[in-house]
This record gives C-alpha cells, structure tokens and sequence, in this order.
C-alpha cells in the first residue's frame, strides 16, 4: 500500500523499510530467547541484569504503550502488567521477584502486540503528530527492542553452562593499523537536528569549537592491554583516580572481566567457550575506571566526547559532519562489525572501508568506546518524546560510551547515538581508545 505525501514522495518505502525493522528485531529476540530452555529464560544470571523473560515482555509492553495505545489509539492488551515491565519501578535485581508472564504466556503477549502493529501499520498517517513524523515512534522501538537484545546478549555472556549461540568468526585484518591521527583545531557540528530516527539526546546539531587532539588511530588491543595488565597496572594507585583505585581495590579487580589466566598465558571465555587471547582485537568488557586507568599509564587520557565524535564525523573537505565515519549510507558488512553477525570483536585493521576521511578505524562497531564525558543535554535539549528515555540520567554518575559494539543493531547505532553507563559497568562490550592534547610542534 503506498501513500503520497504532500511533496508527492511516495510513503511506501518508509512503510516497509518499519516493518523490515521490526521484523529484523522480533527474530533477533527469538533467536536470543530461544537458545535457552524455559528454565533458562526466568533465572536472573547476574543481579545486574533482568531475567531473559522479563526483557522480553518488557519490549512487547513499550510497543503497546507507544503503538497499540498511543499511536493507534487502541484499546491496551495488558495493561494490567505495565507496572511489571516499568523499568523505574523495579530495579534489575527485584524482578525475578515479580508475577512475571512466564515464557509461553510472554511470547503469547509479544506476538499480539506486533499483530496490532502491523495492522495499524498499514493505515497510518506519517504526516501527522511528531510522533508518527518519519515514523520516528516505530524507530525508536525497533531500537528500543534492538537495544535490549544487545542487553540479552550480555546476559548470554554472563551465563554459565554448555554453549548455545554460534556465529562465524569475524573477517581478519587486511591491513595494519596502529598510531595515532591528528584532528586539526577547529569548529564542527556535533549531533544533529536532521536524522529522522535520532534519539532526544543526540538532538539538537549544534557547533563545538576543539582546539587540536591527537586520537588513536584504533582502539585499544588485548596485546597492549595485557602489557598494562603484566606491568603490575592494577597494583599501581598512580593510574588510577580515587575513585577508580577505590572500585579496583573493593572489587578485587585483576583483569577485564571473563579474562583468565592460564599457566603463563591469558584466555577469556566468550559465550561458554574458552580461547586464548587475541592480541590484535580490541579490549573488551573493561570498565571506565580501567580505561582511565590504562590511559594514564599510557601517557595518555580518554577521549571527550566531542573529540570521539569529531574523530567520526568531521570531514576535512566540506566541512560537514557526516552520519558515519564512511560517509551518510547505513552500514554494509564492509563498513563495521554490528549486529551480532560476530560474536567476538574483529582484529583491528578489519574493516578498511569504514574508516573516517582522517584514517580513524572501527569507531563503528566492533566495541563501545568510554569517553570521559558525564551525560549531559546538549545546548537546547528538549526530553522527547519522554523524560525517562534520557533525561532522568543527566549528570556526573554516568560516562558517556560511543560507536557501538559487535552486539549493536545498525538501527541502534550512528555517528551521533549516545549510549551510557556507570563507570563501574563492565558486562557490556565495552572497550575504549586513547587521546591526548597536541603538542606544539604537531600543529605548527
Ligand atoms: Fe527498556
């Protein structure tokens, strides 16, 4: 069914490319929910992390609150259970707790919600309220799903017991990147007012003037990580920030999480299956505090948050800010490791074609990068289309990560998409890169 719009574009490839979305998240649940039995789906692997079956559910009740009831104007499937799934009125650790819908009764409840959806998919307006503009509502909860199922992934991760997902292992380095870049001193424009499916927080676009930075040329690999970890980095509070020495000392940090060491050498176990370390991948599932503090030994520091993006975005010809290192077209497989088409980090120098026009790799993909950035509104900020997307977190509890991981749906990820998280968190795919001011003779 195809619409026209005022402009006489037709609708109709915005109506497909919405369902195309949605589908591609719901089989991304069902493969995820399905590797594990029942059994599986209601224990709480991690106190940090909801049973499988409450984040299911919980997707299925966001889609009817947004969908069905707000944008459908239908009646409400269940509302009985959107206290259940109100992620503010149960943290993580209380929800095994709850009256959850058990599996069968939650697939049930995901399945018709997505039937309405589709139903009233085919007879809505996009030119209506800002809600439905561009479809922007259906974006954001096939992200919103897609989010989650980057969540569930880290569930899997943090699961004991016999394998259960598989993937092909991700493409090799093809060519060798190491070193740093240098950003030249200027202003760009940083977020943007324009990209349809953008978040509240990525929004407005606005001009960031930054004086010269040199950024590495890739992220941090386990081979220059473990020489940290071998050159006694965390037994030494010099690295570290108070709090960063508090949190490693009170946790008994020795080395990322999953990581092992085995006689002499190191390995980590990626969902059940133990490997030896990689040592041209990137880190992954290290903390801010573990960023910070590998920085500093490095002689370096993290990133800001502008100084990631410009990193990404800016393109030294036009002057413009791009939507992707590579340029505006959506990621292929060429340009990035998303959507869990992997379930590991590619090495560096992996993915020649998504590098930025300054030669800056795998800031797409592959694993989120810590800045040292709190999470704050950008200059004229306006919450929607709900203060708890992302207002509520505004401040200095939480660091801002950018550029997604191998995890990351390319839905969920662009050059301007926020994630962030306590500097403690490290079941997410979280790695990071160096940066440093400019000396002198570099910018003369
Ligand atoms: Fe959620």
């Amino acid at each position: 069914m195809t619409d026209v719009r005022p402009d006489n574009r037709p609708t109709g490839s915005l109506r497909d490319r919405i369902a195309a979305e949605l589908t591609r998240a719901r089989d991304r649940s069902v493969r995820l929910t399905e590797a594990v039995d029942d059994d599986d789906l209601v224990r709480q692997h991690s106190p940090i992390m909801s049973p499988l079956v409450w984040d299911l559910a919980h997707v299925g009740n966001q889609e009817e609150l947004w969908l069905v009831r707000d944008v459908g104007g239908r009646e409400p499937v269940r509302q009985d259970i959107d206290d259940l799934y109100d992620a503010f009125k149960h943290p993580r650790r209380d929800r095994p707790a709850l009256p959850l819908l058990g599996p069968a009764e939650a697939r049930r409840y995901v399945a018709t919600v997505r039937d309405k959806v589709f139903d009233l998919l085919d007879g809505v307006r996009f030119d209506g309220s800002r809600l439905v503009a561009d479809g922007f509502a259906f974006g954001m909860i096939a992200q919103h799903e897609q989010q989650h199922d980057e969540t569930m992934l880290a569930t899997h991760q943090l699961r004991t017991g016999p394998p259960v997902l598989s993937a092909p292992a991700p493409p090799p380095s093809v060519r060798p990147v190491a070193g740093e870049v240098l950003v030249p001193a200027g202003r760009f424009t940083m977020g943007t007012s324009t990209d349809p499916w953008a978040l509240d927080n990525e929004r407005p676009g606005h001009p960031v003037e930054l004086p010269a930075y040199v950024i590495d040329a890739a992220p941090v690999t386990n081979g220059e990580y473990l020489a940290f970890v071998a050159d006694g980095g965390y037994a030494d509070p010099r690295w570290w920030s108070e709090p960063g020495w508090r949190h490693r000392s009170s946790a008994g940090l020795t080395a990322p999480l999953h990581w092992r060491r085995d006689g002499t050498d190191w390995g980590y176990t990626r969902f059940g299956r133990y490997a030896p370390l990689v040592p041209d991948e990137p880190v992954v599932h290290v903390g801010f505090h573990e960023a910070e503090a590998y920085a500093t030994w490095a002689g370096k520091r993290l990133p800001t948050e502008a100084e990631w993006e410009k990193a990404a975005r800016w393109d030294p010809d036009s002057g413009r800010s791009r939507r992707y290192p590579w340029g505006d077209e959506d990621p292929t497989p060429e340009h990035a490791n998303l959507g869990q088409r992997h379930l590991a980090p590619a090495p560096v120098g992996a993915y020649p074609a998504g590098a930025s026009p300054l030669g800056v790799h795998q800031l797409i993909g592959d694993v989120w990068e810590w800045t040292s950035s709190p999470f704050l509104g950008y200059p004229g900020f306006a919450a929607f289309p709900y203060r708890e997307y992302s207002e509520v977190f505004f401040g200095s509890d939480y660091r801002i990560l950018r550029g997604g991981s191998f995890g990351t749906d390319p839905v969920a990820c662009r050059g301007t998409f926020r994630n962030w998280d306590l500097p403690i968190r490290r079941q997410i795919f979280s790695g990071f890169r160096c940066a440093r001011d400019a000396r002198p003779e570099e910018i003369a």
